[in-house]
């Protein structure tokens, strides 16, 4: 479902101006995922797919950091800042794949399955993150699995798709949780294919959250920042993107001269591919939330501390793997 409005520029000037006063008087930072609307990347202090925004959050000197994002990003931000303010503009933005993994499920899956090293997709609730060994994003998960000794049993959760799709790459032991993101999971192969047949010269670019017949008809597989970096490497001039659409402001704005093209999902009024959830966030909520300091996360500390463990795990694994 789309539910980006468009506002006038005197309404956006207006929030624009006030959101970089209240920043600058509060010593404050906007950190944006990629799939925010252009308006919010652009008044972004930081633009960045989970990995990158969850080591920026780790690492800055703020005092409030207002997540321009989902729920659990804001979250990863919390448990990484304690001692930070964490502001998140709407508390609906959630994520229907972090919804898709309960605690109680959770916890009778890892009985079922004993012995195994739990690796989880940060798209997940704390409480999850906090019965996990290690956390990952789409941009590490791949290195993070193959870093562990060769024999080492894996959980992988909650995204089904982005863990067969390891399982297939590495070979791996790996048992998958059934989750799914609403927005990956609708790309409509067909579709797909029907514009591949008018661009025949695109490249199909596909995120790991995609179905398998969608990742089976892939030029290049990667995490958001992994397929905007391809854009620029790459020397075609045409894309069909199946990822959510708001990264190809970004896209866009490092190759002005290509051409992106939105991959279709199969139901969808508007014909667009955007997550609800993150397109929740607007200019007025940030502006609102920012003068306010309100809606703020707040988490339990002894689950902070437990959540803690796993990120700060992945965050070493990162650094030292060089992502
Ligand atoms: P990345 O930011 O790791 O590419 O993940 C995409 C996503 O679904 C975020 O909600
Ligand atoms: Fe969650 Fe999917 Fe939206 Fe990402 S795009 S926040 S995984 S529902």
């Amino acid at each position: 479902m789309c539910n980006t409005k468009v506002m006038n520029s005197s309404g956006l000037n207006f929030y624009i101006d006030e959101i970089a006063r209240l920043k600058r008087e509060k010593n404050a930072i906007i950190l944006a995922h990629y799939y925010q609307t252009a308006d919010i990347q652009d008044i972004a202090d930081f633009v960045g797919d989970s990995l990158a925004l969850s080591q920026k959050a780790a690492a800055n000197n703020a005092d409030i950091i207002l997540f321009a994002g989902v729920k659990f990003m804001a979250e990863t931000a919390k448990i990484l800042s304690p001692e930070k303010k964490v502001l998140l503009p709407d508390m609906l933005a959630g994520c229907s794949l972090a919804d898709s993994c309960t605690e109680d499920e959770f916890k009778k899956f890892k009985e079922d399955n004993p012995g195994r090293t739990v690796i989880t997709y940060v798209n997940s609730t704390t409480e999850i993150k906090a019965m996990s060994d290690i956390i990952c994003t789409s941009s590490n998960a791949a290195k993070i699995v193959e870093s562990l000794p060769a024999d080492e049993k894996i959980i992988f959760a909650p995204d089904r798709n982005l863990g067969n799709y390891i399982l297939n790459l590495t070979g791996r032991d790996i048992k998958v949780w059934n989750g799914t993101c609403h927005v990956h999971e609708e790309f409509s192969l067909e579709a797909i294919l029907t514009l591949k047949k008018e661009n025949q010269d695109a490249k199909i670019i596909v995120h790991p959250e995609c179905e398998f017949p969608v990742r089976m008809i892939a030029d290049f597989i990667g995490s958001t920042a992994a397929l905007l970096e391809y854009t620029k490497k790459d020397d075609s001039n045409v894309y069909i993107i199946a990822t959510e659409a708001g990264i190809i402001h970004q896209m866009k704005k490092a190759n002005p001269e290509k051409t992106f093209i939105a991959a279709p999902p199969r139901d969808s009024t508007c014909g667009c591919s955007e997550c609800n959830f993150m397109k929740l966030i607007t200019i007025e909520k940030i502006y609102k939330c920012l003068l306010n300091e309100d809606p703020q996360i707040f988490i339990n500390e002894g689950l902070m501390d437990q959540a803690r463990i796993p990120i700060k795990r992945m965050l070493d694994m990162s650094s030292k793997l060089n992502i």
